[in-house]
């Protein structure tokens, strides 16, 4: 029987995840579907818990619901709980379980394209959901050390104390994103400025070796200025590619190369 699936979001006219999920399952022979759902800003719940009720097996969720697919869970893997955010839903023995592919999708992207992150320095700029998602993830592939960069100092700080449990404190720092300076191996944008089409100011004092760019089809100041460098760069599309390979893995238990769909 062709199992069904979908991603939920609002806006979601945008989503790649159809056509990415069609492709994995014509790779691997899995019989699957795979739509769109738009839920109304105050209906992810009862749109989701539909989707379920109705026979489908598997859920993705983007912006702006990955915090209340958290909330709805019963089961939680330990990256989810950490991240506090959810972007994998399934059912199993009747109850709702929740993972969050997006940190290992960007470990597994920056793996493909050779960066080493064993004992790396890295810095993230931003300290939002997206920050969240991929700290202890990047810890797991063996990051030395992650400073968290952010406009708003506090929001870093905190980020830094929520994750304490997680992550060894020693390894995690908190800076504004007017004290950027140092040498990091990759520096990763996870600021929602290239989605607004803001500007980034990468002063001189910081070096870095490798910037990646979590969104993906947009100009970006961020990458303009890795060029301009001459430093290895991308956009978030591996990512995207990453995050929907893991979340494909635990629905139908057959794993996709991601440099297949690069
Ligand atoms: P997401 O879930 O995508 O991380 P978010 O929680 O709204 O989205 O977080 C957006 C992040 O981008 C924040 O770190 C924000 O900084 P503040 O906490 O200071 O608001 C950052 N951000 C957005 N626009 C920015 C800009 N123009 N310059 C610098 N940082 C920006």
């Amino acid at each position: 029987m062709t199992k069904q699936f979908a991603v939920i979001g609002n806006p979601i006219e945008q989503s790649r995840s159809p056509e990415l999920h069609h492709a994995f399952a014509a790779k691997t022979g899995v019989d699957l579907n795979y739509k769109k759902i738009l839920a109304p800003l105050d209906g992810f719940e009862n749109t989701a818990k539909d989707f379920f009720e109705q026979g489908g097996a598997g859920m993705n969720v983007t912006v702006p619901f990955k915090e209340q697919a958290f909330a709805l869970c019963d089961q939680l893997t330990e990256r989810a709980r950490i991240a506090k955010a959810v972007n994998t839903l399934w059912m199993q023995d009747g109850k709702l379980f929740g993972d969050n592919t997006d940190g290992q999708g960007l470990v597994a992207a920056i793996q493909a394209l050779g960066w080493n992150l064993a004992n790396s320095r890295i810095l993230i700029l931003g300290a939002g959901g997206a920050t969240r998602g991929v700290i202890y993830p990047l810890m797991q592939a063996g990051a030395k050390q992650i400073v968290i960069a952010n406009r708003t100092l506090a929001r870093a700080q905190q980020l830094v104390e929520d994750l304490k449990e997680a992550v060894p404190r020693a390894k995690l720092q908190a800076i504004g994103l007017d004290q950027l300076s140092g040498e990091f191996d990759v520096v990763i944008n996870a600021t929602s400025a290239s989605l607004t089409g803001d500007t980034l100011q990468l002063p001189e004092t910081l070096l870095f070796h490798h910037a990646y760019e979590m969104a993906y089809g947009k100009s970006s100041s961020f990458l303009d200025q890795a060029q301009a460098r001459q430093v290895p760069s991308t956009d978030g599309f591996g990512m995207l590619v990453g995050q929907a390979i893991e979340a494909f893995s635990i629905w139908n238990g057959v794993k996709p190369e991601l440099k297949d769909f690069l």
